[in-house]
């Protein structure tokens, strides 16, 4: 197989652990951001007993000046970026009448603005060279909705509009562009939800668990692979039968 240069942003996370172990795996160069440098420290250690050597690279993708000094650091370390996961997301969950501007701001800004920030200093890149990928990693409450989620469901559901966008832009390019949307993983995330509450979210997957992050890493190496070139501007479910959309 062809050696690529990968970048998931929020690596250091449960998904994106997991994805970066996976995409390793199949050979490429993985790098991931940071912001915590001790955190980073730390993974970086627990990666490389494991035998995984990640670049990593200080970035907050919520911050466009940062996405374009961390994507530069990155080809330094690690060559041009061919594959892109835009992974790194967070929750500020309330009910919308109870939402504050700054709860809002901060979870499109994470989730969504990151798109535009860390794939735009990649998109002339990919298409000089007539190669990419990309995938977004969405959520199944991006297309079904949640109570207490209007910031995280608009964030998500507007990153699938993106997807399809940059598809039909960059498909002669050689550029496929994906979402992943993921129900309900067993990660630090959605382990902090109380346990009733979890509970009850089980007992709606008709697999009857919750995810593995692993399930999700399959998909994007799947999606990212260079069989996959005919797959683009694709949503694809991960969620155990939660939501069957079609
Ligand atoms: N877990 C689930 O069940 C689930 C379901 C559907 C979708 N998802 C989506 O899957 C993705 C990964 O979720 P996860 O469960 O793995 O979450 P997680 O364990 O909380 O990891 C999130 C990662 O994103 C990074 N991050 C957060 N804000 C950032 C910023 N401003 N700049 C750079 N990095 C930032 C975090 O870094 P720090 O350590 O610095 O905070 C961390 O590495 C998210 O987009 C999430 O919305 C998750």
């Amino acid at each position: 197989m062809t050696q690529r240069t990968a970048l998931v942003t929020g690596g250091t996370g449960g998904i994106g652990t997991a994805i970066v172990r996976y995409l390793a795996r199949q050979g490429h160069r993985v790098a991931t951001n940071y912001r915590d440098p001790a955190k980073a420290e730390a993974w970086r250690a627990a990666m490389k007993q494991e035998g995984y050597d990640v670049v990593l690279v200080q970035g907050d993708v919520s911050d466009p000046a940062s996405c374009e000094t961390m994507v530069r650091e990155i080809e330094a370390q690690a060559g041009p970026v061919e594959i892109l996961v835009n992974n790194a997301g967070i929750t500020r969950d309330t009910t919308f009448h109870k939402m504050s501007y700054q709860q809002w701001m901060d979870v499109v800004n994470t989730n969504l603005n990151a798109c535009f920030n860390v794939t735009r200093p990649v998109i002339d890149g990919m298409r000089g060279r007539k190669w990419g990928r990309i995938v977004q990693i969405s959520s199944i409450n991006g297309q079904k909705g949640q109570y207490g989620q209007a910031n995280y469901a608009a964030a998500k559901a507007g990153m699938h509009g993106f997807s399809i966008s940059l598809a039909q832009e960059n498909a002669k390019f050689g550029i496929t562009v994906n979402t992943v949307s993921p129900g309900y993983v067993a990660t630090d995330m959605v382990m902090a939800v109380p346990e009733e509450v979890r509970e009850k979210i089980v007992a709606q997957i008709p697999v009857g668990r919750l995810g593995k992050p692993e399930e999700i890493a399959h998909a994007v190496a799947f999606l990212t692979g260079e069989e996959a070139a005919w797959i683009t501007g694709t949503n694809l479910a991960i969620n155990g039968g939660h939501y069957m959309g079609w």
